[in-house]
């Protein structure tokens, strides 16, 4: 089954208008490649200053979070129905940094997701384990645990991406090796395809955590690594290294 390369920019909540227009701008000037799916998720602010400079058919935007209902008085939060409104066609979910800084627990994520599904979005779905999870030998567990909340309430997944994030490898310089990725990511598919049959086939499963334009390349070769999910990265001109990491 082939899967379409997918490479995800998460700018977390860093740039300005400067900033963000120069890395689209160098995305732009970029002769990227026509097969794989670029996503960037500049801060809610900077969502349309993106898109509106945006000329690369094959890049998309999206939200770094939206809340699981439509309206109301829900002060501070950003609505899944207006992000669809707006054009906004993705949103990252379950990011570590929303689990851990924000609380936000697996009911509410797998929540969010069928919420922000249902609304006309796509998802990118971020699982990972702690530091503290990898030493106690709870990785598969941990991750299984995270996206079962989401197919307790999800049973179409072909709006979904789903991004293995070890928290350990997040922001450290500390990826994890390109064995160690494949061999979670085939244990993820091999959960998934118990819970959803075929259809898990088709599911993209990215890595991220330190993705660098010199270390993309080393994942060449492995099956069920289809992508990255980039963070500091994605603010730098090594971030079209990383889309173009595999030709
Ligand atoms: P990093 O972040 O690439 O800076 O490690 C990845 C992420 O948080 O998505």
């Amino acid at each position: 089954m082939a899967r379409q390369f997918f490479v995800g920019g998460n700018f977390k909540m860093n740039g300005s208008k400067d900033s963000i227009q120069s890395i689209v701008q160098n995305l732009n000037s970029a002769s990227l490649p026509s097969n794989v799916q670029v996503v960037i998720a500049p801060p809610a602010p900077y969502l349309f200053w993106a898109a509106e400079h945006n000329k690369q058919p094959t890049v998309e935007v999206a939200a770094q979070n939206c809340y699981d209902k439509a309206s109301g008085a829900y002060t501070g939060e950003v609505s899944a129905v207006a992000l669809k409104d707006l054009g906004i066609p993705w949103v990252i979910l379950g990011h570590s940094e929303r689990r851990i800084i924000f609380k936000e627990s697996d009911e509410l994520i797998a929540s969010k997701t069928k919420f922000a599904l249902d609304s006309g979005l796509k998802v990118i779905l971020c699982i990972g384990e702690t530091l503290e999870e990898k030493k106690a030998g709870k990785t598969v567990e941990v991750c299984k645990r995270q996206l079962q909340a989401v197919l307790d309430v999800v049973s179409d997944w072909s709006n979904i991406v789903i991004a293995y994030e070890p928290v350990w490898a997040i922001g450290t310089g500390l990826a994890a090796t390109a064995d160690d990725a494949q061999e979670i990511h085939k244990d993820i598919r091999n959960f998934l395809s118990t819970a959803i049959g075929s259809q898990a086939e088709s599911v993209r499963i990215l890595y991220g955590g330190s993705v660098s334009g010199k270390n993309a390349k080393d994942f060449r070769g492995k099956d069920d690594v289809d992508g990255f999910l980039v963070g500091g990265a994605s603010l730098k001109p090594e971030f079209v290294d990383i889309i173009k990491s595999r030709e």
